[in-house]
């Protein structure tokens, strides 16, 4: 049985024909089976060597290619393939638009089988690269080894990398020369601290032995120009470590924030970890509509900015605001949705389940001198009952974000209980938000529906849907 399961079978001239979930494209076997088969794009045609065999699919990977797609693009990125980052960076961009337009529109569909008006059209992002306000690195003392290095028998003085982990190999970390996906500094940041250890014998961590110094690095820049480096060490050694410190702070004098972590867990979260100010102020701002918002080493923000400026404008124009309205903003992380759509509302109430989000939000409220914003911590499906609005006010407009999993059941029922006027669902994830829908279809229908694209070169989509009280 698990023999049959593994054993290899080539599929030739399979035509690729979509773009599915996950960012793998799908193709037809003979047998009428799925193929599911990385880094090709829809319309290749390619031989397919199978690697997985199940009940209804197979998972395969291309190993001719016979005919290009008139979708390809050459990937920018030398990393391209070997990096589980960008997997769609060798199509392009109209096409990736319109896979992550059809990915929302099926879950809708299939999922929530609800009636949906038009979509409106997906907006794009203005940046295709050099998007991010984050990324986060890892130091290893065991380097991906590409085929070809692994075929030339050569032997290397070390195996230090600073990257990214491959895909499904947490101890293998494939060395990043130059990533597209934050500006600049970000490459040299990275670069030059890699080089300095290198050449000052500093040890990249072990992940296997658990040992060495260096382990993580995080780089947030914002549009302000305000730049926050925090490099995570796995054991204190105040002379290597002031050491690395010193050079980032002099060799880059624009970090206007500088950290560090010394985290000797199996684990490199560093949500759970003290972080210590070296240098700077232990935030950075980020600016949007007039509007400050400070971000420490653990606060969530969106990590698309510009675009996440529009995203919000989209929100902000579905909730159709007069200025009379009391607001709920649901799970509002650090208060973001709530303060960018206050000046249009009576009052907002943003409710999150971290209190240190919460507490930036309050602090964030404050520095824009606005006074009709209120946050409160919990979960949501224990906050927000009777109690909760009976104390605060019945909402004329729920805006809603929840994370990946969608709104637990209790929440949604809490939703029809209330019956706000109108309901704007912001999400990150079509299929569970297509659920949602399908709960909330008995009272509301959606009247408007527009994806946006904060993440090119990925399959990730972010769709915005408008409900109103039937
Ligand atoms: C997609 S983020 C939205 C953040 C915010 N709206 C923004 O644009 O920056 C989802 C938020 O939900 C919060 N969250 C997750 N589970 C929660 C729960 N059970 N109750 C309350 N908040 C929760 C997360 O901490 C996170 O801040």
């Amino acid at each position: 049985m698990g023999k049959k399961r593994t054993e290899r079978i080539v599929f030739e001239n399979v035509k690729v024909l979509d773009a599915g979930a996950k960012g793998v494209s799908v193709a037809k076997a003979p047998d009428g089976k799925v193929i599911f088969i990385p880094n090709v794009v829809p319309g290749d045609v390619v031989d397919v060597q199978t690697m997985k065999k199940r009940k209804a699919y197979y998972e395969g990977k291309a190993t001719v290619i016979h005919q290009f797609s008139e979708d390809r693009v050459e990937a920018v990125c030398q990393h391209f393939g070997a990096c589980g980052g960008c997997k769609w960076q060798n199509m392009n961009y109209d096409k990736q638009l319109f896979y992550k337009n059809q990915e929302v529109y099926n879950n809708l569909k299939r999922i929530g089988k609800i009636e949906m008006p038009e979509f409106e059209p997906i907006l794009g992002s203005e940046k295709q690269f050099f998007y991010r306000n984050k990324m986060e690195f890892g130091f290893s003392n065991s380097r991906w080894m590409t085929d070809e290095e692994v075929r030339s028998g050569a032997t290397f003085e070390h195996k230090n990398a600073l990257g990214f982990h491959i895909p499904r190999m947490w101890d293998k970390i494939l060395d990043i020369e130059k990533c597209h996906l934050q500006q600049d500094p970000s490459n040299a940041i990275r670069n030059e601290i890699k080089a300095f250890a290198v050449a000052n014998d500093l040890e990249f961590y072990n992940p296997r032995a658990q040992e060495g110094l260096l382990r993580t690095l995080m780089i947030r820049t914002a549009s302000t120009g305000e730049i926050m480096v925090l490099i995570q060490f796995f054991k204190e050694d105040k002379a290597q470590r002031e050491l690395v410190l010193d050079f980032l702070a002099e060799r880059f004098p624009e970090i206007t924030s500088l950290l560090y972590v010394i985290n000797g867990k199996p684990n490199d979260t560093i949500y759970d970890q003290d972080i210590k100010l070296y240098k700077g102020r232990d935030y950075i701002l980020e600016e949007m509509e007039g509007l400050h918002f400070s971000i420490n080493a653990k606060s969530f923000y969106q990590t698309n900015s510009e675009q996440a400026y529009e995203l919000y404008k989209i929100t902000r124009d579905f909730a159709g605001l007069t200025g009379e309205e009391l607001v709920y903003d649901l799970y509002t992380g650090t208060g973001t949705i709530a303060q960018f759509v206050s000046k249009k509302a009576k009052k907002v109430i943003g409710v999150e389940a971290v209190p240190e989000a919460i507490a930036d939000a309050k602090e964030n409220a404050k520095r824009n001198q606005i006074t009709n914003c209120e946050f409160f911590v919990g979960d949501m499906k224990n906050v927000f009952n009777d109690t909760f609005i009976a104390t605060h006010g019945h909402p004329d407009v729920i805006i809603t974000d929840p994370p990946r999993d969608g709104m637990h059941k209790d929440v949604v029922a809490q939703i029809l209980k209330i019956a706000p006027r109108r309901v704007v669902y912001v999400s990150c994830n079509s299929a569970t938000q297509a659920r949602d829908l399908a709960l909330l279809d008995e009272l509301y229908k959606v009247v408007r529906v527009r994806p946006v694209d904060m993440f090119p070169q990925t399959h990730h989509v972010e769709n915005v849907v408008l409900l109103e009280k039937r």
